[in-house]
């Protein structure tokens, strides 16, 4: 059982001591390796390491090819400022051939996660002989999984999987009594950017989340280019989150007077304060006429979009 501390009880700065005193005594004189996403709980936790362990800490960006638009390099000069080096690691390979022909969603987080802990992160720390893998799972991640609802990418120990035993290192989770709002606090007070900090949530699946049946590099791509334009025409709206869902149906459109069997954009956008339970927004409907107008004209073979109307249960913020 995880001792969860709400927001009313967080002291942060009390935290970010007994979290870096933690990290410091696990690791010793060794070293830790962290994969950095540039989500928000990855970013806190790789400040948390660079303050507690410094040049022991070792920092990735796995290019798993699920990523947004330009993620990597953004993410590797906002930290650069703060004095992190992140080295990019280029996997896109690895992860394409292992989602290969895989349709149901649980195989695909198990193919996701497999190649990112046991492949790509067993392969990296192996050259590195680092004994600890910093990890910013929360306490959401954790009760989603607990309750069967989705196994999150990024849960091994109260599904019994020994990360010792199954992929060679420990994993240090010095966020996993917080949920997102906590983490937030945690990540103003460790010197993040806003930036950083209030970004929406965003899988550890990452895109292939968004990716209904085969998650290929061309489907891939094409919620790749939704999502730009949907994250900027929603990024003022104050939701939780939103996102954009490639479906696998086809529908018929036209384009330039002839027929063309397209494929289905939808968009989420929610409402929520933790996740656990989500409303969609009520976004003015000249928004969503914008969103539609955009993502049909720019994001090839794209001749459907959709709102989701659903609340979170029975829905779930991710489409799969
Ligand atoms: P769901 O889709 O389960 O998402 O309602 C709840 C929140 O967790 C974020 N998130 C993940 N979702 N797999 C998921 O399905 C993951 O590995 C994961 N990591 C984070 C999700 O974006 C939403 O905010």
């Amino acid at each position: 059982m995880i001792n969860e501390i709400t927001l009313e009880q967080q002291n942060t700065v009390e935290f970010i001591r007994a979290k870096t005193d933690e990290i410091r005594a696990a690791v010793g004189e060794g070293i830790a390796i962290n994969a950095l996403s540039g989500g928000v709980d990855s970013s806190v936790v790789t400040m948390l390491g660079h303050l507690a362990l410094g040049k022991q800490l070792r920092t990735v960006f796995i290019e798993n090819g699920l990523m947004r638009e330009g993620e990597a390099n953004r993410v590797r000069s906002l930290f650069q400022e703060l004095g992190v080096t992140v080295e990019v690691i280029d996997a896109r390979r690895e992860f394409f051939a292992a989602l290969k022909g895989i349709t149901d969603p649980e195989e695909k987080r198990e193919a996701i996660t497999q190649t990112f802990y046991k492949e790509v992160f067993g392969r990296i720390v192996r050259e590195s002989q680092a004994r600890f893998l910093l990890q910013g799972t929360i306490l959401t991640d954790i009760d989603e999984t607990v309750a069967g609802i989705k196994r999150q990418h990024n849960v091994f120990e109260q599904l019994g999987i020994d990360p010792q035993k199954a992929f060679g290192y420990k994993i240090l989770e010095p966020l996993i009594q917080l949920r997102k709002e906590g983490v937030r606090k945690v990540g103003a007070a460790v010197g993040l950017p806003a930036e950083l900090f209030a970004r929406i949530p965003f899988p550890g699946p990452a895109l292939a989340a968004r990716v209904i049946g085969e998650v290929t590099p061309e489907r891939v791509d094409t919620v790749r280019k939704a999502t730009v334009i949907v994250e900027r025409h929603l990024q003022h709206t104050g939701a939780f989150q939103y996102l954009a869902i490639l479906h696998l149906d086809r529908v018929t459109g036209m384009r330039d007077g002839k027929r063309d069997f397209g494929q289905q954009i939808e968009i989420r956008c929610w409402d929520s304060k933790d996740a656990r339970q989500a409303t969609p927004t009520a976004l003015p409907f000249d928004l969503l006429r914008q969103l539609g107008d955009e993502i049909t004209a720019s994001v090839p073979g794209v001749v459907s979009v959709t709102y989701n109307i659903a609340s979170k249960p029975p829905s779930t913020i991710e489409a799969i």
